[in-house]
């Protein structure tokens, strides 16, 4: 199976220095190795699932299950966390126009309470249930009290109700083993997936959270596994030099320190676009933080920004090689895309652009991204590179995987515990109490 590569070499710190950084996080390497002994026993559970093959094996059935009702709509309700990363993978790894091209199971998503859009879904949805189709609707709520979750799902649910009697069959509820919104589904009669108590909801991709909905529109959740479980292990290497989450959270935090405050996801590939938001959330949300570990206020976190190549270029590029010096890059480019198309060669239009003619759109995306990065590296701007093989399951589990545990050990750097939340927990508090009265 093909890998994805780093490079690095154009971060502009002295070797010595990210190395000197790098080294102080072996003790975190080591806590973090124990810390995924004591199998989902703590904050790092996450780390147990890539290799948890009885949850697999519990998800596949489910699928399999599933998969027997046929489903033209399978509707994924839920937020942050609880979708980002099923989305991130689907569009990866199926394109973002799957809906148009396949002839299977299309996907729809319902995260806010945006009125018009819970209103379109219940219109595409209702024909096929007039006719005796089904849908399966994928409820995901970690806490199980998450507003816009519920609120989406009482009125999707009640929808079938009315055009359904059997409508509980192709409801499915991934939750904590005992939340209220658990409780309810065992209630009714509903399937029930569980996410394991330590593992939180930007750190659940691996777990029934994602692998459910994926493997139900044939994205092959083994492989997505094996990539992430081959990246965990490189990422535990105490060989410091040999461990690329270590090194790239070393460069990240140096730059946090000189002041380059945020961060640019730029992915070479409009089907990576989400898989740049599921990064976005993971480090907003994990390293933006009131107070440190110790309880001192300190209020730090980088800026995750994420950028379209090239279609950016057009957009946002001014800013980022002429203007302040507060960004710090990383590209994400595709070595071989699904297909190849070639610029034809006709001679009427060979004046327009020197060059293009006879060459594949791959080869022209190619040389942009190199084009960019000498124009980075003319600007004195720091960026480093990470090359996917091609937007298959088994690279995106490791570039997922890398991700998030270089979140965990920049976390450490910055003295914050990257599993919590409060301050989103607050804004869910203050809604409920308006909400209520
Ligand atoms: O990462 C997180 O913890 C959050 O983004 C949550 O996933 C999000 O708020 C949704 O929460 P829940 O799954 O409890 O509905």
């Amino acid at each position: 199976m093909k890998s994805i590569e780093f490079s690095f070499g154009d971060e502009m710190i002295p070797q010595q220095t990210i190395l000197e950084t790098a080294e102080k996080l072996k003790p975190e390497i080591r806590n973090t190795a124990n810390a995924i002994s004591q199998v989902y026993e703590n904050d790092l559970a996450s780390l147990c699932l890539p290799d948890d093959k009885r949850m697999l094996a519990k998800v596949r059935q489910a699928i399999d299950e599933n998969t027997q009702l046929k489903p033209v709509y399978l509707i994924i309700d839920g937020i942050g966390g609880s979708n980002l990363g099923t989305i991130a993978v689907l569009e990866a790894v199926l394109g973002k126009l799957y809906n148009q091209m396949t002839t299977a199971t299309k996907v729809l998503y319902v995260d806010t309470v945006d009125s018009d859009s819970v209103n379109d879904i219940i219109m595409l949805v209702k024909p096929v249930l007039e006719e005796g189709g089904n849908i399966v609707l994928n409820v995901i709520s970690k806490s199980g009290t998450t507003t816009e979750t519920i609120a989406n799902a009482e009125v999707l649910i009640d929808s079938l109700r009315r055009h359904k009697k059997d409508y509980k069959k192709c409801i499915s509820v991934t939750s904590d083993k005992g939340s209220e919104l658990w409780n309810i589904a065992v209630k009714e009669g509903f399937n029930v997936l569980e996410i394991p108590k330590k593992v939180g909801g930007r750190f659940s991709v691996f777990s029934p959270v994602g692998l459910f909905p994926l493997g139900l529109l044939g994205i092959n959740i083994e492989q997505l596994l094996d990539g992430a479980a081959n990246m965990k292990k490189a990422c535990l290497d105490t060989d410091i030099k040999r461990n690329p989450a270590a090194i790239s959270a070393a460069i990240q935090y140096l730059h946090y320190k000189s002041g380059k405050n945020i961060s640019d996801l730029f992915v070479f590939a409009n089907d990576l676009e989400s898989l740049g938001k599921w990064c976005r959330q993971l480090m907003a949300e994990s390293l933006g933080k009131e107070f440190n570990k110790k309880g001192e206020t300190v209020n730090v976190g980088i800026t995750p920004v994420v950028s379209i190549g090239s279609t950016d270029l057009h957009s946002m590029a001014q800013l980022y090689l002429g203007g302040p010096y507060d960004k710090f890059t990383t590209f994400l480019s595709v070595e071989k895309s699904n297909s190849r198309i070639v610029v034809p060669t006709l001679k009427l239009y060979s004046k327009l652009v020197h060059g293009i003619q006879g060459k594949s759109l791959e080869s022209i995306m190619g040389a942009i991204v190199e084009g960019t990065k000498a124009a980075f590296r003319k600007g004195r701007r720091p960026f480093i590179e990470v090359k996917l093989p091609c937007k298959s399951e088994y690279p995106i589990g490791q570039f997922l995987q890398f991700k998030m545990m270089e979140t965990i050990y920049l976390g450490y750097l910055l003295g914050v515990n990257p599993f919590d939340q409060p301050n989103v927990e607050s804004y869910k508090e203050e809604t409920r109490k308006i909400l209520k009265k």
